[in-house]
């Protein structure tokens, strides 16, 4: 097959940074993506009502005139979030919240210490029909990393979809083989997205070599087993996984550094990149439904009437991005080539 056509896909997982980053990140997803759902790690993090309606202020604000894009809107959770601040999210507009341990990744040192406080939260947004989004990574300094993943279900994921049967939860970014079990053997209210970096990569992109670190996002990458699990669970076609790009920029100084930022900036070549995944797979038919169908399925939402369509067709990406004030970026998969390409309209 050299050419596909699905219907307009959305990213079930991505950050848009703010301010002058915006004129870059809202066009970039926006290419191909019809909506998206908007990490509210910012500094500080959208933790009310009136913080999110700005914030989709400053997004619809910087998506070019004829562009169509939807952003959905979520809220971060602290242990100071109440059931008040819920409903008054439910109110503005917002899907669904994040749920970062604290310490996990980028700006989470607001988020939450301790997770059963938030018990009652959880009850309000499943009255509310707020999906919970988690990141799934106990933060115990004597936990290994490459164990946080595995170690955060049994701890705590387990408890949380047996307690609340009508909480949607979606498990965000799997890396793992028991993350990929678990999701796949659960009950229907829980899914997962998961990463192109996850699909295309394992720690030895990250590590062998010299250190790689345009390939460091949180949940690092881990063993080729891993690799393998998340291939098979996207190549069987489950409803239950569905596209989340976690494309999330840093600029290239940040990134480059003694101490560099996680997070991998996908949203210049995430469809194709998936795209390039499936195709290995042999499993191209199953794309549109990882892409477009499995995702607004499951939060409740009406699938999308437009149509992209993917060419077979080599292309490279940008070594770096210069932006409008000057900062460099590089994107995920700079200089290499990607064989998969979306067409004009
Ligand atoms: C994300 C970021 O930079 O905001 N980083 C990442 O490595 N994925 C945060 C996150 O999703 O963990
Ligand atoms: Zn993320």
């Amino acid at each position: 097959m050299n050419k596909i056509t699905i219907q307009t896909p959305d990213d079930w997982h991505l950050h848009l940074r703010d301010g002058a980053m915006l004129q870059e990140t809202v066009p970039a997803s926006a290419r191909c993506f019809n909506r998206a759902i908007i990490m509210p790690n910012l500094v500080p993090p959208v933790t009310n009502a009136d913080m999110l309606n700005n914030y989709r202020e400053r997004i619809l604000a910087a998506l070019p005139d004829g562009q169509s894009f939807e952003p959905l809107m979520t809220l971060y959770l602290t242990n100071q979030t109440t059931a008040a601040d819920i409903k008054a999210a439910k109110a503005a507009g917002a899907v669904a919240c994040k749920l970062y341990p604290a310490g996990a990744t980028t700006n989470s040192d607001a988020a939450v210490k301790t997770l059963t406080a938030l018990y009652p939260v959880f009850e309000t947004m499943a009255a509310e029909g707020l999906l919970l989004l988690i990141h799934g990574e106990v933060t115990d300094h004597e936990i290994d990393i490459f164990d946080r993943e595995k170690i955060f279900i049994e701890r705590y994921l387990q408890d949380i979809v047996s307690r609340f049967p009508q909480l949607k939860v979606v498990f965000e970014h799997i890396t793992t083989a028991d993350a990929a079990e678990f999701v796949l053997a659960g009950p229907d209210n829980l899914a997962a997205t998961i990463t192109p970096q996850h699909l295309l990569l394992n720690r030895n992109d990250l590590l062998v070599g010299g250190v790689k670190p345009h390939n460091y996002c949180l949940p690092v990458l881990k063993r080729n087993t891993h690799q393998k699990a998340l291939r098979s669970a996207v190549q069987s076609g489950s409803k239950k996984f569905f596209l989340g790009t976690d494309s999330a920029p840093h600029e290239k100084s940040k990134k480059e550094s003694a101490c560099g930022c996680a997070g991998c900036y996908s949203a210049w070549s995430a469809i194709e990149l998936y795209a390039q995944v499936f195709d290995d797979l042999g499993a191209l038919d199953k794309l549109e439904a990882f892409a477009s169908h499995n995702g607004p399925d499951f939060y409740g939402l009406p699938r999308n009437s437009g149509q992209i369509t993917l060419v077979k067709e080599s292309w490279t990406l940008p070594e770096q991005l210069t932006l409008a004030d000057g900062s460099l970026m590089v994107p995920f998969f700079a200089g290499q080539q990607v064989n998969w390409k979306l067409a004009a309209e």
